[in-house]
């Protein structure tokens, strides 16, 4: 709760912080219901993929308006599957500069080229206009993120695909049961990956999930993920064990049950922080894609350098003094990042030297912040976080 003490001094500089604790940065954890679930799964001795896994697949593609799910060991295993079933070695890919690296890393294990864009700066999602700047004879598929929550404009990345012939690949890892004009994710592309890690909306330690709406795609991602088991022993291509247990499906499911009412209160936390950040100078909110209603996996906020004479980092020691803890996501572009030096020098070489740094991402990076976001926020807790930016914004602004 916010202290009565509050003063305008920074909790940095003496003042009384705006909270006496830290507030939660998320939420995670398993409640008796999920232990229950994984329980009945240790007692029944039948630990591999099995029901458990089967009716997380089927709900889970139901709940996305996808047809097919496919249970994996994890988001990464996820994005090798879908670009290995997807994608031919050498095949030219584009993916923004302004993800988590799998969403690209994964592109590379695939033998793929990969082709950095550029994001936009209020949604933070790939942005089309550039997308199309990079497309070449090769260009084969895009690959892109729905990243924090927010669904990236499908409509603009299907027109472009249709256009080009491309397939499209949306790494969904942060954004379960968010939604595009009324649909859930997975009716869009040729199929969505989606992670389960302990962080996610629906997080299960590890595990992750592939979804499609093509059966013959669906069989093909089955093969990949035991290698290439048609029948007993008979093995038809090459594939991984990237298979799911059924405790983790088991998790999975239980956490299902309660996954649609936290994403709602995540939309109504999101709805509170919009009108309060709207309201501070120097701070800006994220804006969500037109037509979309984002799962809000995080909340990134950006502060404006031209208006605050701090840096992120000084912003956010300060913030954390207040109670506020605060994440940043990402510390740079993957343009800057060394495993992707020689495909950056591969871009540079076809696109330009500005091009290949993409200058929105390289900016975001030096300007974004998360601030708390998960169901269990109490909306006096919101306000408090909403007091405590106000307050440094204040402290900072030129
Ligand atoms: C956008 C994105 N893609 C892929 C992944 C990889 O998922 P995992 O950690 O389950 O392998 C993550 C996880 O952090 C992610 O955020």
């Amino acid at each position: 709760m916010p202290s009565a003490t509050t003063t305008t001094t920074l909790a940095l500089e003496g003042g009384s912080p705006v909270f006496d604790a830290m507030v939660p940065f998320m939420s995670v954890g398993l409640t008796p219901a999920d232990i229950a679930a994984a329980n009945e799964v240790l007692e029944s001795g039948m630990l591999r993929a099995a029901t458990k896994c089967a009716a997380l697949e089927e709900r889970f593609a139901a709940a996305s308006d996808a047809k097919t799910g496919l249970t994996c060991a994890n988001g990464t295993c996820a994005l090798q599957l879908a670009y290995g079933a997807l994608l031919e070695p050498g095949d030219e890919v584009i993916v923004p500069a302004w993800t988590y690296i799998a969403t690209a890393s994964m592109l590379v294990a695939a033998g793929a080229k990969v082709v950095f864009c550029d994001v936009l700066e209020d949604s933070y999602q790939a942005d089309p206009a550039d997308i199309e700047k990079r497309i070449t004879p090769n260009t084969k598929a895009i690959a892109v993120t729905h990243l924090y929550g927010i669904p990236v404009d499908i409509d603009a990345i299907q027109k472009i695909a249709a256009k080009h012939n491309l397939k499209v690949i949306y790494d969904s890892a942060q954004s379960h049961l968010a939604e595009y004009n009324e649909k859930g994710i997975g009716a869009f592309g040729d199929a969505c990956t989606y992670s389960f890690y302990a962080t996610k909306n629906l997080g299960t330690g590890e595990g992750g999930m592939v979804t499609v709406n093509d059966d013959d795609l669906a069989k093909t991602i089955g093969l990949l993920r035991s290698h290439g088991e048609s029948d007993k022993y008979i093995h038809d291509s090459i594939g991984f064990n990237y298979r799911m247990n059924d405790i983790t499906g088991a998790i999975g499911l239980s956490k299902l049950d309660t996954l649609p009412a936290q994403t709602d209160r995540r939309r109504e936390v999101a709805l509170r922080y919009h009108g309060i950040i709207d309201a501070i100078d120097g701070v800006d909110r994220p804006a969500p894609t037109a037509g979309s209603n984002p799962a809000w996996h995080l909340y990134t906020c950006r502060i404006d350098l031209g208006k605050l004479s701090c840096t992120r980092d000084e912003f956010i020691a300060a913030l954390k003094a207040e109670g506020v803890p605060s994440a940043v996501h990402y510390p740079m572009p993957l343009t800057d990042q060394p495993a992707f030096r020689d495909v950056v020098a591969k871009n540079e070489a076809e696109f330009g030297k500005d091009a290949a740094r993409p200058p929105v991402s390289a900016n975001l990076a030096t300007r974004v912040f998360c601030i708390p976001m998960h169901h269990n926020l109490t909306d006096a807790q919101i306000d408090g976080v909403g007091e405590a930016i106000a307050k440094v914004a204040a402290a900072y602004r030129r």
